[in-house]
């Protein structure tokens, strides 16, 4: 049913600097695997395998990561070696990878707007990848939502409890419970301080979103630093009834920030190495 998902990968990647200085963040490796092939991974095991990434100056390692590296495996041909590629050429085989500049970097709603041409007036996905989901109980994060989308047809964002002190990284969301682990959001804010948070509830990074975010979007004002914030645009369609957030099962990582991102390795080292 939706068969596009965008991954906004335009970021600096400051926090990790000095290894982003000339390598995209989203390449950073978890173990011996990309963080962004992760989401890649998510995004196509729910069946949008038209992956488009919004990218910028320097970032075009992301690209080639998801095309043939034609030497390479010219060289290890018939070894061994071979082997480590399995789970990146069964990506490629099932993926179609696009790009889209992003010239300037003006905030989450600029960058999903800038991803227009390549998503067009159908509902779809969106992966921030410095958010790791695994769920080794069953579906990923966003197959658990695309289940969703066919029942309500809205757009939906994936929440997490996170501590008071936490909240002000995050969107924060509220609103009456639809169901077990789902709201229908009414209230939205943007990184609030503990006493402006509408809850304990933080949006991450998963979202299914339906296409007329783009035109609330194109009319959006920059907030005061100059961004146009996606909160702002699911505000929109909040109040008239159409986000709902979903407290997903399994376990997210923060790869943004270095603790999380050490947490995330020594996780999929224990648990997943030598797996995939
Ligand atoms: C963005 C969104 C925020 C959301 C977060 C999830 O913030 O603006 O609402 O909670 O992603 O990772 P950013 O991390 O880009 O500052």
């Amino acid at each position: 049913m939706i068969g596009k998902c965008l991954f906004p990968v335009a970021g600096y990647g400051t926090r990790f600097l000095p290894a982003t200085k000339s390598m995209p963040k989203e390449m950073l490796p978890i173990v011996n695997k990309p963080l962004v092939q992760y989401g890649v991974e998510e995004a196509i095991e729910a069946g949008m395998t038209n992956c488009a990434f919004v990218t910028g100056r320097g970032k075009r390692a992301i690209a080639d990561h998801f095309d043939t590296s034609y030497e390479l495996e010219h060289q290890i041909a018939g070894s061994t070696k071979e082997q480590h590629l399995e789970g990146i050429r069964e990506v490629m085989e099932r993926g179609v990878f696009t790009t889209v500049r992003q010239r300037s970097m003006r905030g989450l709603g600029h960058a999903i707007l800038t991803g227009k041409p390549l998503i067009g007036s159908e509902p779809f996905g969106v992966v921030l990848s410095d958010d790791l989901c695994l769920n080794s109980e069953g579906a990923g994060v966003l197959s658990q939502m695309t289940s969703l989308y066919e029942e309500f047809r809205c757009s939906i964002v994936a929440i997490q409890k996170v501590s008071p002190a936490e909240i002000s990284h995050y969107g924060a969301v509220a609103g009456p419970t639809e169901r077990d682990g789902l709201i229908r959001v009414s209230q939205m804010v943007e990184k609030p301080t503990p006493e402006q948070a509408p809850s304990n509830f933080a949006v991450i990074g998963r979202y299914i979103l339906t296409p007329d975010i783009f035109d609330i979007l194109r009319d959006m004002p920059p907030d005061d630093r100059g961004e146009i914030q996606l909160t702002d645009a699911l505000k929109v369609q909040a109040s008239e009834g159409r986000v709902l957030a979903y407290e997903f099962e399994g376990i997210r990582f923060d790869c943004g920030q270095v603790p999380g991102f050490v947490e995330a390795t020594q996780y999929v080292f224990e648990h997943h190495y030598g797996q995939n």
